[in-house]
């Protein structure tokens, strides 16, 4: 027994920012960031926040799959972003849906959260403790955005991405899944920056920080790693595999990996230039995209990659 995902759906907010648009706030321009990272422009929320994007996503996934929403047992939602400490997302989602049978929470890898929480229920379906999850990964990283820096601000854009996965006979192979916390101080936002105990100060919520080549140099390394790991796991010639579906940081990560992994960059779909880099979002994102626009058939072999912020890696290995 394993778990197959049987429908997908993502959402993306109306207000599209152009590089171009950027220019006007930071001293940056069109030709850098695209030569950089692949980005042309980015879905930004303005009146919305991630559990909006969440449920959209998981109303369209659910719809995809032909489910009734009471057929769920578990959502999970992988955010770094959630709107509030709590209630958790998940929980928001599941009221939206009236999925009243769900347990719903969230969790949190960062841009490796869709595929930590593809790989959790999977395992709880293998143990044979739920049979249907909803499997959702949406962040509103503008919120979390300094606009002030141009080393960050250029990167990241909104949005969810949704799965039904349910029991089956065949659909994910093999997984892994890794963290070192010891590198985690590269790529961090902190939460509250201090305690507020009658010391008579207003918390500050704070900005995200990056070390653009140590990220750089960690992906370029793990994410071949760990699409290897599972081929190898499920003994796959990777010449086997129709897509690698990669979370769309940046296009010169994902040619790096093409690269090392001696496969042509025609199997590695993308669409930062048109999201920009989703985090937990992204993965869903660009299956969905996939998905509806009839590229993918039943009984092909496709590997899901995601890596970011923890730092946190993972993949799977999926028959269609
Ligand atoms: N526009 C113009 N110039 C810029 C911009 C910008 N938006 N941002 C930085 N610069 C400047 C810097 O100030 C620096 O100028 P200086 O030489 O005068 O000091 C110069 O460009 C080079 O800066 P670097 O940070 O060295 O640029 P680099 O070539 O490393 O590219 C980038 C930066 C694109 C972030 C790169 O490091 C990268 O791709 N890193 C991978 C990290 C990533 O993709 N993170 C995404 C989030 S993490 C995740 O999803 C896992």
């Amino acid at each position: 027994m394993t778990s197959r995902i049987i429908g997908t759906g993502s959402y993306a907010p109306a207000q599209v920012v152009t590089n171009d648009d950027l220019a006007k706030i930071v001293e940056t321009n069109d030709e850098w960031i695209r030569s950089r990272t692949g980005i042309g422009e980015r879905h930004i929320a303005v009146d919305e926040g991630t559990s909006h994007m969440a449920v959209e996503a998981a109303k369209r996934a659910v719809e995809n799959a032909g489910i009734d929403p009471k057929e769920l047992d578990i959502i999970l939602l992988a955010t770094s972003s959630p709107d509030n400490c709590f209630p958790a997302g998940a929980c928001e989602v599941q009221a939206a849906l009236g999925a009243e049978r769900a347990v719903a929470y969230d969790l949190s890898a960062a841009c490796s959260g869709f595929l930590f929480a593809l790989n959790t229920v999977n395992a709880f379906i293998q143990a044979g403790i739920y049979r249907t999850a909803l499997v959702i990964g949406a962040d509103c990283l503008s919120k979390l955005t300094d606009w002030s820096d141009r080393g960050t601000c250029v990167l990241f854009g909104d949005a969810a991405g949704a799965a039904v996965v349910q029991a089956a006979d065949s659909g994910l192979k093999t997984m892994v899944m890794g963290s070192d916390g010891v590198k985690g101080p590269v790529l961090s936002c902190v939460a509250r920056s201090e305690g507020n105990f009658l010391n008579g100060k207003t918390p500050q919520l704070g900005y995200m920080y990056m070390n653009g080549q140590e990220v750089f140099k960690f992906a370029v390394k793990k994410v071949p790693e760990c699409v290897n790991q599972v081929l190898e796991a499920a003994d796959m010639d990777i010449e086997d595999v129709k897509y690698f579906v990669l979370h769309q940081a940046n296009y010169r990560i994902v040619e790096a990996a093409a690269r090392r992994l001696k496969q042509p960059i025609e199997k590695f779909p993308m669409n930062m230039d048109r999201y920009g880099n989703t985090s937990g979002a992204s993965v869903p994102l660009l299956l969905d995209e996939l998905n509806r626009e009839g590229r993918l058939e039943r009984g092909d072999q496709i590997v899901l990659a995601g890596f970011g912020a923890g730092l946190t890696w993972g993949a799977a290995l999926i028959e269609w």
